[in-house]
C-alpha cells in the first residue's frame, strides 16, 4: 500500500500550482498567436502585430518553462515534508482507461500544435520586424522623419532591413540587439533628437547598395535640369542643364574616368574626419590603381602626429556621397523651386519664393503651430504689402498657403529637430559641403597638388539663364556657370556654402 501511495507521490509532481498555470499560459498566449495570425490574414498587416507576436511567443515560451520548474519547486517542497499539492487534485492518468487515453492523447496533440504556433511565431515574428512598416512606424515619433522621407524617395520599395541590415545571421543578431536598446531609448525616452547620422556601424555597402548596383556599371552623363526662381518681387526664373559626369572606368566619352572613379576596385580613397557627421575631413589618402599613393593633408586642420595616429580612417564608399538615398531632406529653396515650377504654390503671388523660403524656415515648437503660423502671416503679408493682389488673386493665396504647409509637414520634423540642416546631403556642394570637402583648395600633398576643384571635371554646363532648349557648347569645358544672383560668371573654387545654408540666411 505504502509503495503504490508513494508512487503516486512522485509521478504527481506536475499536479502543482506553477505548472498548472505554465499550462494555463500556454495554451491562451498561442490561441493569442493564432488569432493575430487570423486577424492579420482578414485585416492585413499592422505595424503593431510584429511586437504582438514578440509578445505571444515569448508568453508561450514562459508558459512552457514554467511546466518544469513547477514541478522542481513540487519535488523540492514534498522532500521537505510538504504535503501533495491540491492543485489539479482531481486530476489523474490512467493509461487503461479509455477516457485517460484520449485525454492524453489531446494533451499531445495540443503540445506539437503549440510547438508549430511558436515555430509559426517566430517566423512571422522575423517577418513582421524585417518590414518598413515595422521599422518605420512602430516608433511613431522617432522615426517618423525617415519614414515619411523614404515613402517619397527612390527607394521607397526597398524594405529598411535591405540597405540597415543586408542578409546573413550575424547581422540579423546584431541588428536585433540594437534594436532592444533602441526599444529601450524609447521607453524611457533617452533617444537623441535628431537621430545621429552617419550610422557608424551601418553594414557596408558592397554587401547593401551593391547587391542591386554594379560599380562597374556607371557609365555616361547623368543630365540635370533645374529651374530656380529668384527672390525679387517678379520671381525671376533662371534655368540650368547641365551633365554631371557619372562615369566609370571604360567610359571613353569622358577625360578622367569620372566620379565613379572613386568606387573602381582598383584604387582606394582613404580619410580622417574630425567630426561626428563627417563632414570636416582633415586627410586624404589615395592608392591608384598603377600603384602610386598620395596623401593630402588639410591646411587649416593639420593633424598632429597623435591624434593621426589615433584616429578612425575610413575607406570611402558609395554612402561618403550617396548618404541620402532613402531620407533625402530637401532643402526650403529646393522644395519651394519644385512647387513654383509644379504651378503648386502661384507665380501670380509677388515674391513668393523669398516669402515661402522664410515661412517654411520659420522657427516652430510643433507642426500646429506652424501650419498656424505659416498661413497668418503669409494672409498678413499679402494684405499689407498687396493689397490688390490679396483680393484678386486670393484663392490662388490660399491654396498656395496649403502647399506651402504640407512642404513644411513632410520636410521639417520640429519634436525630432529633423530637417536639411541637421542631415545634409553629400551630392553636390551648394547647401553643405559635400564634395567640396576634399575638392577644395586647402587640400594639399606635400608637393603642393590638391584634390582639384575644376568646375567641368565635375559636371558640363550646356545652357543657362531662360533658353536652354538649345545647347552649342564646347564638351572639354562646357560654359562657365552665371551665378543667378547676379548675373557674374563663377569659374574659380567658391564655397558656396558662405552665404548659401538652403533657407531664409541664404538671402541675409
Ligand atoms: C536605399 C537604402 C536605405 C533604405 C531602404 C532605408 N535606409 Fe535608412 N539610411 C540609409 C543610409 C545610407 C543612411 C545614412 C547613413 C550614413 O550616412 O551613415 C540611413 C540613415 C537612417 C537613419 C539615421 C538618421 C539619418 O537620417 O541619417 C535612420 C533612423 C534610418 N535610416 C531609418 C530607416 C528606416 C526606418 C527605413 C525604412 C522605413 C530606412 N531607413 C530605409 C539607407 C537606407
Ligand atoms: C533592393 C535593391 C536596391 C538596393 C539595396 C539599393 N538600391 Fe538604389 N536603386 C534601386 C532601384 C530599383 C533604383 C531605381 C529607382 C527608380 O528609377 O525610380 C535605385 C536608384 C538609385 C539611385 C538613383 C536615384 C535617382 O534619384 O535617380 C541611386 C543614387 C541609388 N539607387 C543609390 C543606392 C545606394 C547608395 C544604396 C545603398 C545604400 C542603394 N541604392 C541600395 C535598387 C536598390
Ligand atoms: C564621389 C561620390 C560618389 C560615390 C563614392 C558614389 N557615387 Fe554614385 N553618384 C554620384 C553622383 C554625383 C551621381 C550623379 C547624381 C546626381 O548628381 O544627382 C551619382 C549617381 C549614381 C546613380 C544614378 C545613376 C544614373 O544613371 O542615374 C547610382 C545608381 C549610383 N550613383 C550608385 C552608386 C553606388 C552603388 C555607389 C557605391 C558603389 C556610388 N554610387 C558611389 C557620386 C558618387
Ligand atoms: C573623401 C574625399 C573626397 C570626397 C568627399 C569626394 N572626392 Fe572626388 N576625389 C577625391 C580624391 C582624393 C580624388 C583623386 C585625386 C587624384 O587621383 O589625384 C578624387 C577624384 C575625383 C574625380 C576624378 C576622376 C578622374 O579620373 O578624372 C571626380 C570626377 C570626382 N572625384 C568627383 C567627386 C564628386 C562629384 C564628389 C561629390 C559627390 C566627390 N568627388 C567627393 C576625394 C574625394
Ligand atoms: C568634385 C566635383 C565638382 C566640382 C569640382 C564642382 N562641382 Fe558643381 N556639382 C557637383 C555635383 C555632384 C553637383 C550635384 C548635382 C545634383 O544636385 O544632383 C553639383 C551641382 C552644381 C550646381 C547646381 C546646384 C544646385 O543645387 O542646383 C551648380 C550651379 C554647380 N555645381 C556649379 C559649380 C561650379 C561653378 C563649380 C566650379 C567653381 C563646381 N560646380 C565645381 C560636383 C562638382
Ligand atoms: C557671396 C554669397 C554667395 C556665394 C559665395 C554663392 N552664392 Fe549662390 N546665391 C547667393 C544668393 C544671395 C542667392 C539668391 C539670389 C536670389 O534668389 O535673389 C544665390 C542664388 C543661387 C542659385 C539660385 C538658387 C535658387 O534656388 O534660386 C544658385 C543655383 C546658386 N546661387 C549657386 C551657387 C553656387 C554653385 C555657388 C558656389 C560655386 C554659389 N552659388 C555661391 C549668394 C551666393
Amino acid at each position: 500500500m505504502t509503495n503504490e501511495r508513494e508512487a503516486v507521490e512522485t509521478n504527481g509532481y506536475f499536479r502543482n500550482w506553477i505548472t498548472a498555470f505554465g499550462l494555463v499560459l500556454m495554451a491562451s498566449s498561442a490561441l493569442g498567436g493564432l488569432l493575430i495570425t487570423i486577424q492579420e490574414m482578414i485585416g492585413g498587416t499592422s505595424p503593431y502585430s510584429g511586437i504582438l507576436y514578440v509578445i505571444a511567443t515569448t508568453l508561450v515560451v514562459a508558459g512552457f518553462l514554467l511546466v518544469p520548474v513547477g514541478m522542481l519547486w513540487e519535488r523540492r517542497r514534498r522532500k521537505y515534508g510538504g504535503k501533495r499539492s491540491r492543485a489539479l487534485s482531481e486530476f489523474h492518468i490512467d493509461l487503461t482507461n479509455p477516457e485517460h487515453r484520449m485525454g492524453a492523447a489531446t494533451l499531445l496533440a495540443s503540445g506539437v500544435i503549440v510547438v508549430v504556433l511558436v515555430t509559426v511565431g517566430s517566423y512571422q515574428t522575423f517577418h513582421a520586424t524585417e518590414s518598413a512598416e515595422f521599422c518605420g512606424q512602430l516608433c511613431h515619433t522617432v522615426m517618423e522623419p525617415e519614414w515619411v522621407r523614404y515613402n517619397d524617395s527612390p527607394h521607397a520599395k526597398v524594405s529598411c532591413a535591405e540597405c540597415h541590415i543586408g542578409t546573413g545571421a550575424g547581422w540579423f543578431v546584431k541588428s536585433k540587439i540594437s534594436g532592444l536598446r533602441q526599444i529601450w531609448a524609447v521607453a524611457v525616452g533617452s533617444y537623441a533628437r535628431p537621430i545621429p547620422t552617419p550610422i557608424h556601424d551601418l553594414r557596408p555597402a558592397r554587401e547593401t547598395c551593391e547587391q542591386c548596383h554594379w560599380r562597374r556599371k556607371f557609365t555616361g552623363y547623368k543630365e540635370i535640369v533645374r529651374s530656380y526662381y529668384l527672390s525679387d518681387e517678379e520671381n525671376s526664373l533662371h534655368k540650368l542643364r547641365m551633365l554631371v559626369k557619372i562615369g566609370g572606368e571604360k567610359s571613353g566619352l569622358l577625360k578622367g574616368s569620372g566620379i565613379h572613379y572613386h568606387m573602381l576596385i582598383a584604387n582606394k580613397i582613404e580619410y580622417i574626419a574630425t567630426d561626428d557627421t563627417r563632414q570636416e575631413i582633415a586627410w586624404i589618402r589615395v592608392s591608384r590603381a598603377d600603384g602610386s599613393v598620395t596623401e593630402f593633408n588639410n591646411q587649416d586642420a593639420e593633424l598632429s602626429a597623435e591624434e593621426r595616429a589615433n584616429a578612425e580612417v575610413r575607406t570611402m564608399d558609395c554612402m561618403d556621397c550617396h548618404n541620402r538615398p532613402a531620407h533625402q531632406f530637401p532643402t526650403a529653396m529646393h522644395s519651394v523651386n519644385t512647387a513654383l515650377e509644379e504651378g503648386t504654390v502661384s507665380l501670380a503671388l509677388p515674391s513668393i519664393k523669398l516669402q515661402a523660403v522664410n515661412a517654411i524656415d520659420g522657427d516652430y515648437a510643433n507642426v500646429e503651430e506652424a501650419r498656424t503660423r505659416i498661413a497668418s502671416e503669409l494672409r498678413n503679408f499679402y494684405r499689407e504689402e498687396y493689397p490688390e493682389v490679396f483680393e484678386a488673386v486670393n484663392s490662388d493665396l490660399e491654396r498656395s498657403i496649403t502647399k506651402i504647409q504640407d512642404i513644411y509637414q513632410t520636410t521639417v520634423f520640429p519634436e525630432m529637430k529633423a530637417k536639411w540642416s541637421a542631415y545634409p546631403n553629400n551630392i553636390g556642394h551648394r547647401d553643405s559641403p559635400g564634395c567640396f570637402r576634399c575638392h577644395n583648395d586647402q587640400m594639399e600633398s606635400a608637393t603642393g597638388e590638391i584634390v582639384f576643384t575644376d568646375c567641368s571635371r565635375c559636371h558640363l554646363i550646356l545652357a543657362q539663364g531662360e533658353d536652354i532648349e538649345t545647347v552649342n557648347v564646347n564638351f572639354d569645358t562646357g560654359l562657365p556657370f552665371e551665378h543667378p544672383e547676379d548675373g557674374e560668371d563663377i569659374e574659380d573654387y567658391t564655397e558656396c556654402v558662405d552665404c548659401h545654408t538652403g533657407g531664409a540666411e541664404t538671402y541675409e
